[in-house]
């Protein structure tokens, strides 16, 4: 965990609070949803670690944890689930027409587009009353998936996959996902990514959509908002950059005729010799170890090659340890499980964001509950004094 205080410069300027950049660890706001401990140890999901939480409850159990504040009984983990089955195979129909003359290209872009024509449908019957606000995010919840799946398979496939309210929804998602019945544990194990991904403290895309919140826009614009945030392969998309360099090394090593686990040591030393990055290291909270890499490894091992993926996966992070100090974060591994699934990998950022939607709505209501508007305050560094100019006097030697 990061705790490097003595590193923080935190200085007032004319009155001005001057916060790092980046806001290194700088508190903005109090939250109940999740963070780190007051010990700095582990990731709190409501309660409980996030590798309990992961590796333990269902999709349904652990967005009910989120939205609710409480694990549910099982009355109201059955209400529950009906809902999120029922709305996931009610996405409107003009939705899709949409989506149908979307050009081809990255799917991320189908969802942040596709959320916001959902909230153009549901506009009239929007409000800020609590039921109402649950009601909406389960909707934008259970529909999220469905618009990813349709607009990756529609630009990309030629059809239109529908879902099934009769299945468990992780199931028919992933079944839609890559056009087959995936297995019991392939399954189980992609339900444990999403919810692995589903909350993680004030990160990039949660901030983002708290800042959309706080100007009381709806709670369709503010995922509309996070889906764009969480596209950048600093963020959400490092999954797919991940999994890009893991085949590029395994071609790579294929040519030179050495094992892959062997030659990822030469591939990232020379990386890194070039000041280059190396996609799914590195986390602004977890500084030794993301504990969301232990549940996805339990799953890898159940998985399609399984040794052999956690052989080259545990030698990378040996030679990232020893020679920068940085631990894997979870993207590394759930760029290998989706790969295991068949999972194609424009669609690993989206699933992402399928989970972490679930985060995603409980801020929504978090911050609109007891609401300030986020908006600071910046230092002007640039010149001052300049005089309008006509068209005709510019520019001129
Ligand atoms: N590969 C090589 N060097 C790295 C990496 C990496 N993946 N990550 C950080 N470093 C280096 C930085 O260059 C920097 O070195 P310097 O001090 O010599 O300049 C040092 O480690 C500290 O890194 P910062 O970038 O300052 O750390 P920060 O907390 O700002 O950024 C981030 C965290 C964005 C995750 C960064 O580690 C990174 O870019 N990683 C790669 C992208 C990635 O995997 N993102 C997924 C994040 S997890 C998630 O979204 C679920």
């Amino acid at each position: 965990m990061n705790n490097q205080l003595s590193k923080v410069e935190c200085k007032t300027e004319n009155g001005y609070i001057v916060v790092p950049k980046g806001l290194v660890n700088v508190i903005v706001d109090k939250t109940e949803i999740s963070g780190v401990d007051p010990k700095g140890e582990h990731t709190i999901y409501r309660g409980y670690t996030i590798d309990d939480i992961g590796a333990n409850a269902s999709f349904y159990e652990a967005t009910y944890l989120f939205l609710k504040g409480r694990l549910p009984c099982e009355d109201e983990l059955r209400e529950l689930k009906k809902k999120i089955d029922y709305w996931r195979g009610r996405v409107p129909e003009k939705v899709f027409d949409a989506l149908r003359y979307a050009p081809k290209t990255h799917p991320m872009f189908y969802g942040s587009y596709g959320v916001a024509l959902l909230g153009q449908y549901y506009a009239p019957e929007w409000s800020f009353d609590l039921d109402s606000l649950y009601e909406h995010a389960i909707r934008v919840i259970a529909q999220l998936p469905v618009i990813f799946a349709a607009g990756w398979n529609l630009a990309y496939n030629g059809y239109l996959p529908r879902p099934d309210p009769g299945l468990d929804h992780a199931y028919d998602v992933l079944k839609m996902i890559i056009g087959r019945e995936p297995s019991k544990i392939e399954a189980r194990a992609f339900e444990s990514t999403l919810v692995l991904y589903m909350d993680h403290g004030f990160n990039a895309s949660t901030f983002t959509v708290r800042v959309i919140a706080s100007t009381l826009s709806d709670l369709y614009s503010a995922v509309a908002g996070g889906i764009s945030a969480l596209k950048g392969p600093l963020h959400g998309g490092a999954n797919e950059k991940a999994m890009e360099m893991l085949l590029e090394v395994r071609e790579k090593a294929e040519k030179a005729g050495k094992p892959m686990e062997d030659y990822i040591e030469e591939y990232i030393l020379d990386k890194l010799s070039r000041k280059e990055k190396i996609m799914g290291f590195g986390h602004r909270v977890y500084k030794v170890h993301d504990p969301r890499t232990d549940v996805a490894a339990r799953f890898i091992a159940q998985l399609e090659d399984g040794d052999f993926w956690l052989r080259v996966l545990k030698r990378a992070e040996e030679v990232m340890w020893r020679e920068k100090r940085l631990p894997a974060n979870i993207d590394f591994y759930t760029a290998v499980l989706y790969y295991q699934l068949g999972i194609p990998i424009p669609m690993y950022t989206p699933i992402f964001a399928m989970g972490r939607v679930v985060g995603w709505s409980s801020h929504y209501i978090e911050q609109v509950s007891d609401n300030k508007i986020i908006r600071p305050t910046e230092k002007y560094v640039g010149p001052t004094g300049l005089k309008y100019k006509p068209l005709e006097e510019r520019c001129k030697a």
